[in-house]
């Protein structure tokens, strides 16, 4: 391989100055946050999540710095299923996160990294009575109660208890967003949440709510969806909250202090994806609150929103070791060592990626590519129709965008290993989670008899 007299071309400059990425190349080799990938693929083998922590550290700032107002507090709420581990979890405490976590095993996560419990929300539209006691047990502050045989629950917990819990109520607000355009809709079949029109189920929660001496009715909670780019259908979403809010409170005497808008900010997986920055997003939502507020007349305590995706997605990469390649009569496959164990998005959402030979940089791209996985699925399929170098056995194969849904999704279908997550900074890797090895996965197998 001759990589001599490769420039870097204007389109990886641009890429390189984007905001939130440090990626640049130098001889022909793609450095994530000043670090070659070609060192990090022989430090730390493949496939491999690569962070660049400084990006990851970017839009947490961008979210501090714009969500503000001077008529509420504000919180933002990191969602965990997007991407967690303990130095995920250490840079969020550093900027003043919140966690949103959805099982027990995310709630462990946050204890372990003595994430402070005051902001941890807990998720889920069916939580066993044991992730409740877990949640109440670590001091988890917030519970966002999912359905109404869940609020009879923790109310029964908390008494048995004897533990303090504030709760908000997950309602679903007949708003659907999907990646381009969103929709307002009477369909109240969502298994998350309780209709927001089911006036007599939601005041029935609250009263249970209230009549318990440890639960703290705080507000309401919503999530429209993800990967959405029209911010209209968080117009529609602030309204319909705001009016019902509204309602309870002239007409029921409730008090309702929080209002949490959930996630779903889109994010950059192809050039096609035109997501809104985060300050635009933030100020958005911010002064479309502030203006339904004033227009009825009412005061809230706190406005929350949960982002995950558009803080990890973009930060993340993954890199893999090209195998094999096999032409077909319409085809070309490039094979990589992982696959949809490591990146389920594909084949299960049709998602879109965007890749390069990470040792190829600036090369012209002459061949068209289908990158497959090597798991034994006919749809293990990561990207479709990309141009690329001539590829051989031995390239490294860089994903874009893949910090979100990734490692949190992975799996171990046909055994594969779990891959290694690395975190860059400053010319500098860490590891931050290990690879997994075979070993590792023998260790839950066991031959003891059951008497039952
Ligand atoms: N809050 C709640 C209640 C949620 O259910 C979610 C995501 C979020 C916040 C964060 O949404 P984000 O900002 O990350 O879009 N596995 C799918 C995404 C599932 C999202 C589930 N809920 C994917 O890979 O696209």
């Amino acid at each position: 391989m001759n990589y001599c007299g490769l420039n870097q071309t204007s389109n990886e400059i641009n890429r390189a100055a984007e905001k939130g990425t440090h990626k640049t190349v130098n001889n022909g080799i793609l450095e994530i946050g000043g670090v070659s990938c070609e060192k990090l693929v022989s430090a730390c083998g493949t496939p491999l999540f690569v962070y660049d922590e400084a990006a990851i550290e970017e839009q947490l700032r961008s979210y501090k710095e714009h969500f503000r107002s001077d008529n509420f507090e504000t919180e933002i709420i990191y969602a965990s299923k997007s991407f967690t581990c303990i130095a995920m979890l250490q840079l969020l405490k550093k900027y003043g996160f919140g966690l949103d976590v959805v099982s027990g095993g995310e709630l462990h996560i946050a204890a372990h990294a003595d994430f402070p419990m005051d902001h941890v929300y807990f998720h889920g539209n069916n939580k066993t009575w044991d992730e409740l006691e877990l949640a109440l047990n670590l001091g988890c502050k917030t519970i966002i109660v999912d359905n109404d045989m869940e609020c009879r629950m923790l109310v029964d917990i908390a008494e048995r208890m004897k533990k303090p819990v504030n709760v908000m109520i997950r309602v679903n607000p007949g708003v659907t967003a999907h990646t381009h355009k969103y929709i307002i809709t009477g369909d109240m079949d969502s298994k998350f949440g309780v209709a927001l029109n089911d006036e007599n189920l939601i005041l029935g929660m609250i009263g249970l709510l209230q009549s318990s001496r440890y639960l703290s009715f705080e507000g309401l909670h919503a999530h429209i969806g993800s990967q959405i780019f029209d911010l209209r259908a968080y117009d529609a979403l602030i309204e319909r909250m705001i009016k019902r809010i509204k309602k309870l409170i002239t007409e029921h005497k409730i008090e309702i202090k929080a209002l949490d808008l959930g996630g779903g900010f889109g994010v950059r997986y192809t050039e096609d994806d035109k997501p809104k920055s985060i300050r635009e997003v933030c100020q958005r939502i911010i002064a479309k609150c502030e203006a339904e507020l004033k227009a009825n007349d009412l005061c809230l305590h706190k406005l929350m929103i949960e982002p995950g995706r558009s803080i990890a997605a973009e930060a993340g990469y993954t890199l893999y070791r090209v195998g094999f390649m096999k032409r077909t009569p319409n085809v070309s496959y490039l094979f990589v060592d992982g696959g949809m164990t490591d990146n389920i998005r594909k084949a299960l959402y049709d998602a879109l990626y965007e890749c390069d030979l990470a040792n190829k940089m600036g090369l012209k791209k002459s061949v068209k590519y289908t990158v497959a996985g090597k798991c034994c699925e006919s749809g293990d399929i990561l990207i479709e129709n990309v141009m690329l170098p001539e590829a051989e056995p031995g390239d490294i194969l860089v994903v874009y965008g893949t910090g979100a849904y990734c490692y949190s999704m992975a799996s171990n279908y046909n055994r594969l290993n779990k891959p290694a997550v690395v975190f860059v900074k400053d010319g500098k890797a860490r590891i931050v989670i290990k690879r997994e090895s075979y070993t590792d996965q023998l260790r839950f197998e066991t031959d003891k008899e059951v008497i039952v």
